[in-house]
């Protein structure tokens, strides 16, 4: 194999294949089913400006630490951060960190995933055709209630990242990068042109792109602050992972910023594919995680061709959820892959299965059972909304402050300069990253991680 496949881990056969691949990891429900209802319940263009700032400036920065740590060690999370900092170093926590949030967050992220696969079948069998708003609001609700059909949604969408991450890096993540992303990419693109002749697309646009300062609220500025974490898939190696599967010569900063692009790119047409729909149709949009799957089905259900539609938008919202899963697997089966010399089967078999399990209680979030209705009565949350807060809001900002920090600050200046450096042309912009990285970064992350703990210091 090419130079630098450290002991047959496997290496990307291309330099397209890494990118689409962690672009497929970033491009998930966070850009597609979260920016949009997040961007309508904080007001619209000045959010976005904001979250724009905030890719550029924290989440650019910290994705090339993370895939700086990874390339240069050729090694995934936990065995990364043993190599750099020693074997019981403090450090190695971050790795922990890690593959701890690889199970979390996959096992709440893989049940929304399977609610946009339920839809699938749902649009192609017409079953949300010629509904009611009341019938279709009612439809969502009895997916979430129903642990049956949620939990099997859940189990098909686990046994389709498993497959695919079975395959290794090569056949498996880059192969299923190549066929899912630009399908997606396409699917896209036509939505557009359609919402495009909507008469909604104007209001749309200018909702988007319009930019108002006293719409800026303090929380806003959080929330787009998280949400760069989250949608750049930082602060659990999992870019980092991706990272260890990179030849030496090949440009981290580059290619990093064309990983953000795409993945900024791609959500805010998600928003001019959204938004023009539920505006024309008049529908409120301001509704949160319903947006997607109450809003969207009630505006197809009034449109000609409403069900081809919605096939089409919830075939794009499972590929992209495909390649995110995919990435989030991969970090928790190459940790056992790397630390405990499993085999590529027995590592995606046993994480995936364990995680399948562990998706479980959040499936049953709508029900009247003791992990959905019973726990929320009895402490204010339900299972889902303990894990999806406790890995997003907490466990990744932790990380990805760590690894700032350990990239800007431990790391030693020799690896570091070399590591950005390697196939690069954007050289002289080492400083400025590293002030960046070394000051503004820890900083805002801060901020984000206070918040979430319910320190508000705006
Ligand atoms: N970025 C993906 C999204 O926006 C989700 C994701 C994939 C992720 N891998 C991750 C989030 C790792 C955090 C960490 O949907």
């Amino acid at each position: 194999m090419a130079g630098g496949d450290a002991k047959g881990r496997g290496t990307w056969a291309s330099g397209i294949g890494f990118i689409l691949a962690a672009a497929g990891s970033a491009v998930g429900l966070g850009n597609i089913w979260r920016f949009p209802y997040i961007t309508a319940e904080n007001g619209g263009g000045a959010f976005v400006l904001l979250y724009l700032g905030c890719i550029a400036l924290v989440g650019l920065p910290i994705m090339i630490a993370e895939i700086m740590i990874g390339r240069s060690t050729q090694k995934s999370t936990v065995s990364a951060f043993r190599q750099l900092a020693g074997k019981k170093s403090p450090w190695v926590s971050l790795g922990w960190i890690g593959v701890l949030c690889g199970y979390l967050i996959l096992s709440f992220y893989a049940v929304v995933a399977g609610w946009a696969l339920h839809y699938v079948v749902r649009s192609v069998t017409g079953a949300l055709a010629g509904k009611s708003a009341d019938q279709l609001q009612a439809a969502f609700t009895q997916l979430s209630t129903d642990g049956g059909q949620s939990i099997l949604a859940l189990v098909v969408f686990m046994a389709l990242t498993m497959a695919m991450v079975m395959g290794g890096v090569e056949k498996g993540l880059e192969r299923w990068a190549r066929i899912l992303m630009p399908a997606l990419l396409l699917m896209l693109v036509g939505l557009l042109v359609y919402s495009f002749t909507l008469s909604g697309f104007g209001e749309a646009f200018r909702f988007v792109f319009g930019f108002h300062a006293h719409d800026l609220t303090g929380a806003g500025v959080l929330e787009a602050l998280g949400h760069s974490f989250f949608t750049l898939s930082l602060g659990m190696g999992a870019m980092l992972t991706y990272g260890s599967y990179l030849r030496r010569d090949t440009d981290i900063v580059g290619n990093s910023i064309a990983i953000a692009v795409l993945d900024t790119v791609i959500a805010l047409l998600a928003c001019l594919v959204i938004f023009p729909i539920t505006f024309t149709a008049g529908i409120e949009t301001a509704q949160g995680p319903g947006l997607v799957f109450i809003s969207l089905p009630i505006a197809f259900s009034k449109m000609a061709g409403g069900s081809i539609l919605a096939t089409v938008f919830f075939a794009l919202l499972s590929f992209a959820a495909l390649t995110s899963t995919i990435s989030m697997l991969e970090v928790a089966t190459s940790y056992f892959i790397d630390e405990r010399g499993w085999s590529r089967h027995k590592a995606t078999l046993v994480s995936g299965s364990a995680i399948t399990l562990l998706g479980i209680p959040s499936a049953l979030t709508g029900a009247t059972v003791f992990f959905g209705s019973g726990m929320k009565e009895r402490f204010g949350r339900d299972w889902f909304s303990l894990v999806s807060d406790f890995s997003s809001n907490i466990l990744l900002p932790l990380g990805g402050f760590g690894i700032a920090l350990f990239v800007a600050w431990k790391v030693g200046d020799r690896l570091r300069h070399d590591e950005f450096l390697a196939g690069s042309s954007f050289g002289k912009f080492y400083r400025l990253w590293l002030g960046v990285l070394r000051f503004f970064v820890p900083i805002a992350v801060a901020l984000v991680f206070l918040k979430a703990i319910g320190i508000n210091i705006f």
